[in-house]
């Protein structure tokens, strides 16, 4: 097999972000340098300790998890407890995680491994806001040449928004960061909700999980509480289940299919703030910066999903 590629997984968990920890933990393709949480769902003092007690429901409390951003660059925090419940993780009770905090903060560990391991080896997954990554690269602006890809779940194009009208969560509550990271020049490849919205958690596709113990009992859990809230939202057979598409990604990109087009962020605009203007139809002759997502073979996603967190 060739080597592992190496990544840090930025996140707000999130029962969503728990599961592409899962789907990581348990994959042999990826090395999880680290994980940093980020305010977002809920904020960084709970996320920053649910991305730990997901690492020990793996059996892996020897993952790195540091804290970063306690607020957006710009703006006042806005978490989403009517999604994930109020400690950010609702849906099964687990106990206070033992594994321990990195003292470091979380954009420092970002910094640092990009300057430590060789240039263009390490992967960006951000499955929150940009607060994190849009830091670090503005602190030391001499590792956005080193990263070698961002895969990170935000946005949205057809599907517009799940927070606003117009925005998705994780672009919305911190823009000014995401405008950072799209402009950044890094190869950067996007999970709009165009892509989560076809990856709808359904019974038949949790099935399997009832085989899987505690690890699949703690899944059950989360996606119960989760997906109320979007089946009402949406009307859907199952909520979306976001985040570990940027994971699923990394394994087997052939899931997915997309358009490398220009994506700007909406920064000013009170109505339309946080909004992904994604040139899709290329109207405009502004250079491509994304590879934009549009749709995935769900099936395919589930199977993975499923076969992996059985082994944990
Ligand atoms: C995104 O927002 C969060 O609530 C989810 O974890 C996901 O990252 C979906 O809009
Ligand atoms: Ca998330």
């Amino acid at each position: 097999m060739t080597q592992p590629r190496k990544i840090i997984i930025d996140t707000d968990p999130g029962q969503d972000d728990a599961v592409a920890i899962l789907l990581a933990l348990a994959s042999p393709e990826v090395d999880v340098l680290g994980i940093t949480a980020v305010a977002g769902n809920v904020p960084v003092a709970l996320t920053a300790k649910n991305a730990r007690k997901v690492c020990e429901v793996a059996g892996r409390p020897d993952v790195l998890v540091y804290a970063g951003c306690e607020k957006p660059m710009a703006h006042t925090l806005v978490t989403a407890e009517h999604v994930h419940g109020v400690s950010g993780l609702d849906g099964i009770e687990l106990p206070d995680p033992k594994m321990p905090l990195q003292d470091q903060h979380g954009v420092d560990f970002i910094i640092d491994t990009l300057r430590a391991e060789p240039s263009g080896t390490v992967t960006l997954c951000p499955m929150g806001p940009l607060t994190n990554i849009a830091t670090a690269f503005e602190r030391a602006p001499d590792i956005i040449a080193r990263v070698q890809e961002i895969v990170l779940m935000g946005g949205a194009y057809f599907e517009v928004g799940n927070i606003t009208p117009a925005a998705e969560f994780n672009i919305y509550v911190d823009p000014e960061a995401a405008e950072i990271v799209f402009k950044s020049g890094v190869k950067l490849v996007v999970m709009p909700l165009d892509v989560t919205h076809k990856a709808l958690v359904t019974q038949e596709r949790l099935d399997p999980f009832k085989a899987m113990g505690h690890v699949g009992d703690v899944v059950l859990g989360w996606m119960d509480f989760f997906e109320r809230f979007d089946i009402e939202k949406y009307g859907s057979a199952g909520g979306p289940l976001h985040d570990p598409t940027v994971i699923a990604y990394l394994i087997n990109p052939d899931m997915f299919s997309g358009r490398f087009i220009n994506v700007e962020i909406e920064t000013k605009s009170e109505l339309t703030r946080g909004m992904t203007v994604a040139d899709w139809w290329g109207v405009t002759d502004r250079a491509p910066n994304a590879m934009f997502m549009g749709d995935i073979d769900a099936d395919a996603f589930f199977d993975l999903l499923n076969q992996r967190i059985a082994t944990l």
